[in-house]
């Protein structure tokens, strides 16, 4: 599957079955054992052949931010709530799409300047007039994504919304197709709910009590104006993540994957994240503790409909987990 493909398909958190399904259909070739647990996580399990092997799971998140129907207006409008942390200036006049194909505009209750932080400050417009006629396509809890198409930019950028986290469920399906035989037991977890708090990658964790946990996943860029401090940079390599607030990673597991880029030629760069999180603190708080790691893809204005990021930084994301798929690991 291509990632372009990945990316259009809607998956709002709590609400995945789509991309699980399409996920599911790719994979099945290059799995020994496919699941789908009770909270919806995908789990494709691909036995190792090594000798010190360990069992690895590596998590990509299938949701992405969206919107809830709270409650349909007399009018016809719609008020909404996030699923996952969104912000009000990048919703306020974009377009968002129902898994039934209804589509409709953010607009605001308040004149734009005075928009705050409270979600029930906007409202939707699918084009209905009336409560009787936007309840034929829609209801209260259906649920949103943004629209946003997959679209080449400049180099060897391209936009799309969805990005996060399909980009990592893309890095993985590839690591499953391109090195089929791995040296460890390696689950590839494809999870639920990460956006509102890493809820599917806590019970994976739980289930398949893993030796190591690496989070594939995007990290926010530090290179423009206005962002956060940072040294993120996109178009520079992928990202090994060293802290967020969420998790400190293991410092020797950050050490095998910085010597794996430098021994493989891989451009590679540290990340340190001054606000965000990820699947990894779930892993690493779960059974007995494990040892964590994320391999971060650098992504610009990540949580809306036009989210950037570099195809060759994906690319050395996918040899990155190759190679840590392929070898012993000494910590
Ligand atoms: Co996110
Ligand atoms: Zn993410």
């Amino acid at each position: 599957m291509r990632f372009d493909e990945l990316t259009q398909l809607t998956g709002v958190s709590g609400y995945e079955s789509t991309v699980r399904e399409k996920i599911a259909a790719d994979v099945r070739g290059f799995a020994d054992e496919l699941t789908v647990d009770a909270i919806g996580n995908l789990i494709a399990f691909r036995k190792g052949s090594g000798t010190a092997k360990r069992r690895v799971m590596l998590a990509a998140h299938m949701d992405e931010i969206g919107f809830q129907v709270i409650k349909v207006l007399e009018d016809g409008l719609l008020m909404i709530k996030t699923l996952g942390h969104s912000f009000l200036h990048v919703a306020y006049g974009s377009r968002i799409r129902f898994r039934n194909g209804t589509t409709g505009v953010v607009s605001s209750r308040v004149p734009a300047e005075k928009l705050g932080k409270d979600f029930t400050d906007l409202f939707v417009d699918i084009g209905a007039n009336s409560k009787e006629e936007a309840l034929k396509h829609v209801d209260v809890g259906d649920v949103a994504c943004y629209v946003g198409d997959f679209t080449p930019l400049v180099g060897r950028t391209v936009v799309s919304k969805a990005v996060d986290d399909r980009v990592g469920c893309y890095m993985m399906m590839e690591t499953m197709k391109r090195w089929p035989k791995p040296y460890h037991d390696v689950y590839y977890v494809f999870s639920v709910q990460e956006e509102v708090g890493c809820r599917g990658a806590k019970v994976a964790a739980s289930t398949i009590r893993p030796d190591i946990g690496i989070a594939v996943d995007v990290t926010p860029h530090h290179d423009r104006p206005g962002d956060l401090e940072g040294s993120n940079r996109q178009g520079k390599g992928i990202a090994v993540k060293i802290s967020d607030t969420s998790v400190i990673c293991d410092e020797g597991l950050c050490a095998h994957l910085f010597d794996l880029c430098r021994r493989d030629g891989i451009p590679f760069q540290k990340e340190v994240l001054y606000v965000g999180g990820c699947d990894a603190s779930a892993m690493n708080l779960s059974w007995e503790g494990v040892r964590v790691g994320a391999v971060s893809v650098v992504t610009r204005y990540t949580h809306g409909p036009g989210c950037l990021v570099d195809l060759d930084d994906v690319e050395a994301g996918i040899r990155l987990l190759g190679a840590l798929a392929g070898e012993e690991i000494r910590l």
